[in-house]
């Protein structure tokens, strides 16, 4: 008799759960102090977004975006999606040069690539379009590419976009990035400036730091699809079980990082106790905190 009851009641608040959170978005803010930076900076984290739209034209984050008055915006890749169930792929690379011409229209947008963009470099024969022309369009809505390279903003910040090669993203076996790898495709880091490393995929997060980025900012998990509490997310995108960076914060070695649980999803449309999020982070100079 229970039974009975219970079942059905849990399995419609677990439906609900799930259709709440594959239609909205949270903001997440993370507070990090440094003596490196000139002034206090505020931005934004856009990660995973798979071609999703939020409202019509992706309205809903984008009023999101111009509320929160960014000094400059983050992209850390799979803004489109290249693979799908019965959604076209074409029509993610729409939303995802819509996002950026609408954001870049009042504030600094720095694109890095997911394993999703790059998909289309790697495997050009499965897209009727080519990767070459995505990124320009991608660039002509605004958005600065950072694929192995960086830039200095005049707050003393660097931004550094590091793309990972194929065989890191294999499901079938895990290949870590070569020592000294990061330094081969990105060069030393700047010793003066408070360094953001964009790298989407979080697995690899030991190599990363070993470069010393002051914050490496991931996404690609998704959360993790499913979180638990105490436990975090269930499963990663090679699907081992409870990963160790599904989403959140952590310090590994001297370096901040911060994992997106994303905003979208592709293939399998499913988040549980994992709504998206925008990833608001403020970054203060030391002697700020605690004044406010
Ligand atoms: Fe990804």
């Amino acid at each position: 008799m229970l039974l009975s009851f219970f079942i059905p009641a849990a399995l419609t608040f677990a439906a609900g759960v799930i259709l709440s959170d594959t239609h909205n978005f949270t903001v997440k803010r993370y507070e990090i102090e440094s003596d490196k930076v000139r002034k206090n900076v505020r931005f934004l984290q856009i990660s995973d977004l798979h071609g999703m739209n939020y409202g019509p034209a992706n309205q809903k984050l984008v009023a999101a975006v111009k509320r929160l008055k960014p000094d400059f915006v983050l992209m850390t890749g799979d803004i489109m999606s290249a693979k799908e169930l019965g959604k076209s792929i074409p029509d993610t690379v729409d939303t995802a040069e819509r996002l950026i011409r609408d954001i870049s229209a009042d504030f600094p947008v720095y694109f890095a690539l997911g394993n999703h963009e790059q998909r289309v470099k790697w495997r050009p024969e499965i897209f009727d379009f080519s990767y070459e022309d995505m990124m320009k369009r991608f660039m002509d809505a605004g958005a600065v590419i950072l694929d192995n390279s960086s830039v200095i903003r005049y707050e003393g910040i660097g931004i550094y976009g590091f793309s990972l090669e194929k065989e890191h993203y294999l499901k079938t076996k895990k290949i870590k990035p070569a020592d000294g790898f990061l330094n081969r495709a990105l060069g030393n880091r700047s010793r003066s400036c408070y360094n953001i490393l964009l790298a989407h995929d979080p697995e690899f997060a030991e190599i990363y730091a070993a470069w010393n980025p002051d914050l490496i900012l991931s996404g690609h998990y998704h959360g993790g699809v499913a979180r638990l509490p105490l436990l975090g997310g269930m499963i990663s995108p090679k699907f081992r079980p409870f990963p160790k960076y599904s989403g959140g914060r952590y310090k590994v070695k001297d370096s901040d990082m911060i994992v997106s649980c994303g905003l979208g999803m592709h293939t399998i449309h499913l988040r549980f106790n994992n709504p998206g999020e925008l990833v608001c982070i403020d970054l203060r100079k030391k002697t700020e905190i605690g004044k406010e």
